[in-house]
């Protein structure tokens, strides 16, 4: 069975998602921002008969990204960037100095893929899956941290947009070579912290998010399915930007300069 990773394993959708992985035979790489916050939370999937490995890093910092990739192993078929975080709260950054929502939702995936790619290559057929949002907005590329007019909803949708578009792009780099790239938004409003914490009343559950994670993580059926975005378990139109190529370049540019590649 496969080793995936997954990022965000700490709570709701990632934690439910590695709990499933393990419990099928997967070799899970189960990622925290910190030790203690994985042992914290994740003692008992550790503790398990199941085949799960904490990973850690914070994703608010690069050059923890790097150390991140460090602790992956060279078998890896599946990356599934899920860890997030929501629009609750005020303007902060991060370690970077970037735009914190747009650093943890996006860039830290984009430099992630960046640097386990190889890896993922070498152990194909291999996939990518982008968690991301049906709250999308449009990128500001003069604006892009958001520095002026703050607002923590347009933050999540830019950053959750700039993760569909990045699928698009690893879909198209890396035809041919048995990885696919695909994102999805997995069911509004599931009950997690991310949604409570923004006084949201829940209108879906971990397992609907679940399900519709599951099959393009390790449905047999999709092994070939690549460069879509998907609402729950359908295909489904993104944002326009998402289909515009020289946004997305524009997108691609900024990221690798960002993360100095
Ligand atoms: N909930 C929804 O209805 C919904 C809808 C559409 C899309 N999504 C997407 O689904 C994904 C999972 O969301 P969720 O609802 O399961 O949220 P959640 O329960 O808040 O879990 C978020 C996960 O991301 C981790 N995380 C956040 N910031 C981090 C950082 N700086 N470094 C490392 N890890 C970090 C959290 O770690 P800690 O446990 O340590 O905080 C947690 O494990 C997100 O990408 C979200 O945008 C959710």
């Amino acid at each position: 069975m496969s080793t995936v990773l997954v990022t965000g394993a700490t709570d709701g959708l990632g934690r439910a998602l590695a709990t499933r992985l393990a419990g099928n035979g997967a070799t899970v790489l189960a990622h925290a921002r910190s030790e203690e916050r994985g042992r914290e939370t994740l003692g008992e999937l550790l503790d398990g008969p199941g085949d799960v490995r904490l990973v850690v890093g914070d994703l608010a910092s690069l050059q923890a990204v790097r150390a991140l990739a460090d602790q992956v192993p060279d078998r890896l078929d599946v990356l599934v960037n899920n860890a997030g975080i929501g629009f609750a709260g005020g303007r902060e950054e991060s370690e970077d100095g970037y735009e914190l929502r747009f650093a943890v939702n996006y860039l830290a995936g984009f430099l992630l893929a960046a640097l386990l790619r190889d890896r993922l290559v070498a152990s194909a057929p291999a996939r990518i899956v982008n968690v991301a949002s049906a709250g999308q907005q449009a990128i500001d590329f003069d604006d892009v941290m958001l520095e002026d007019g703050y607002d923590g909803a347009r933050a999540y949708r830019q950053s959750k947009l700039a993760q569909i578009m990045h699928s698009f792009d690893l879909a198209a780099e890396l035809e041919g070579e048995g990885v696919t790239a695909t994102a999805l938004h997995p069911a509004t409003f599931m009950a997690t912290k991310m949604v409570t914490g923004a006084g949201i009343t829940p209108a879906s559950t971990v397992q609907e998010g679940l399900e519709a994670t599951w099959r393009l993580v390790a449905d047999p059926a999709l092994e070939r399915v690549s460069g879509g975005y998907f609402n729950g378990t359908s295909e489904a139109r993104a944002d326009a930007q998402a289909y515009d190529a020289d946004a997305r370049r524009r997108l691609r540019e900024l990221s690798e300069r960002l993360v100095g590649s």
